[in-house]
């Protein structure tokens, strides 16, 4: 059985170049699918959820390859439009490539993609979108049979403003007749990437980062070279690491304006952070502070995906902050998990209220989900004694290599890979 082993206790001192962001390279790869030609993405990371989304656009009839470190992605031979079942089911955002798929064939069948760990994952907003656009749409055991002549520019209006179902309708509207404006769209910076990927295959997408994102459909798109953004989650958990364990760390090529209301919690904490245009510094001295209320809400709230990474770098702050969960229905699994190790944690709801303790204790735990699971490694580094944390085929959906990143920054983490298959059990 694979696992990470934590030797808790020791303050970080390093530097770590941050991953290209899972969040943006997903749609982005979805988006090659717009032209019959090649892409060239550069800082792609090789992520499980990144092999996914290549064994999808391969069953498709598409060229994909790793390529002196970039990803070479060839759709010119793609000739089939249906995602298999156990493709979607690997991947619950597989749902993000309905959109490509029906722009560019006039057709797509695809599974539901199930919930996932956080709690059921509707895509009803896409879907509504798309046939707003003129897409029929068939439900019928759990499959979706999709068609779609022609797709028609027109607005939308999100009563959310949900991150796939943003990046979704961006992409059919490229190949939509007409004009689409997506109202009341998500502002995450992993749209501002994909807009700037569709912008480089030529499309005319205006608005990423605004509410309202506009694209001039039916130009014809071409391949490019792209780079992708660097990972703010992943930059996040680096911070609070350093959080946890104090010391003092470097994260290159990571963007403070892309989580600023992380490193806004952290600093309220006690952390002193500096950032450059190259990256970000971040010192922690002492005991943390606890801070005020921490409510996840879309960009630029406080991220979801952040919340469990806080949460465990707390945990033996002095006196107590209230987080509240509200993107995610399920989103407090790693809460018995933290508590094994010593964590004073209150969940009732969307609600957790964490008190500080004076001390943490290494423990074998396991991984609930991406986020939960890195939150468990954060822990471990204030831990006493050694932490064995397992299920980690839930950290390698979102991280190259944990274990080695934070071994980068000084902690004491190594993976044993017992080479057994990465579905562990569990
Ligand atoms: C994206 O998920 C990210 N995934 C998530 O990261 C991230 O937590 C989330 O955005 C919020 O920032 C990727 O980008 C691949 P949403 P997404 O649509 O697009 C509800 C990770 O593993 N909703 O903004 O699924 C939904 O149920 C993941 O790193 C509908 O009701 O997020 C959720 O409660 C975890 N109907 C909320 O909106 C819909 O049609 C946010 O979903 C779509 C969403």
């Amino acid at each position: 059985m694979s696992c990470i082993l934590v030797e808790g206790g020791k303050r970080l001192a390093g530097e770590v170049e941050i991953q290209g962001a899972k969040n943006s390279v997903l749609p982005i790869l979805a988006a090659t699918l717009l032209s019959r030609d090649t892409c060239v993405l550069r800082g792609c990371p090789h992520l499980r959820d990144v092999e996914a989304s290549l064994e999808i656009l391969r069953s498709l009839g598409c060229g994909a390859q790793w390529r002196e470190g970039c990803l070479a992605v060839d759709t010119a031979p793609m000739d089939r439009t249906e995602i298999s079942d156990a493709l979607m089911r690997e991947m619950r955002s597989s749902a993000i490539f309905l959109g490509a798929i029906l722009s560019r064939c006039g057709q797509a069948t695809l599974s539901y993609p199930g919930g996932c760990e956080l709690g059921p994952r509707p895509i009803d907003l896409h879907l509504s979108g798309l046939r707003q656009m003129g897409a029929e749409i068939e439900e019928e055991g759990g499959v979706l049979r999709c068609r779609a002549a022609r797709l028609r520019g027109c607005d939308v209006v999100l009563s959310f403003p949900s991150v796939g179902a943003t990046e979704n309708l961006m992409i059919a509207a490229c190949g939509a007749e007409g004009v689409t404006r997506i109202v009341n769209a998500a502002r995450e910076p992993e749209i501002a990437d994909l807009q700037g990927f569709l912008r480089a295959c030529g499309a005319e997408v205006s608005g990423a980062g605004s509410d309202c994102v506009t694209v001039a459909g039916g130009r014809p798109l071409h391949g490019c070279t792209y780079e992708i953004m660097p990972d703010r989650i992943a930059a996040a958990t680096y911070l609070c690491a350093a959080a946890s364990a104090g010391g003092e760390v470097r994260l290159t090529r990571a963007r403070e304006e892309h989580l600023s209301a992380v490193t806004a919690a952290l600093r309220e904490a006690g952390c002193v952070i500096e950032s450059d245009g190259g990256g970000i510094t971040c010192r922690c001295g002492g005991r943390l502070r606890a801070v005020s209320p921490v409510r996840t809400a879309p960009y630029p709230g406080f991220p979801t995906d952040a919340q469990a990474l806080l949460m465990a770098a707390l945990l033996r702050s002095r006196g107590t902050t209230v987080f509240e969960e509200n993107i995610f229905t399920s989103r407090y699994r790693h809460v018995d998990e933290l508590s094994r190790m010593g964590g004073v944690i209150r969940v009732s709801g969307r609600v957790a209220v964490v008190t500080g303790t004076e001390r943490l204790r290494g423990s074998r735990v396991r991984s609930t989900d991406l986020r939960g699971g890195a939150a468990l490694c954060v822990a471990a580094l204030a831990a006493e004694g050694t932490s064995e944390i397992r299920g980690l085929h839930h950290i390698d959906r979102g991280y190259e290599d944990l274990a080695r990143d934070l071994r980068l920054l000084g902690a004491e983490a190594v993976r044993t890979d017992s080479g057994e298959n990465q579905h562990e059990s569990g």
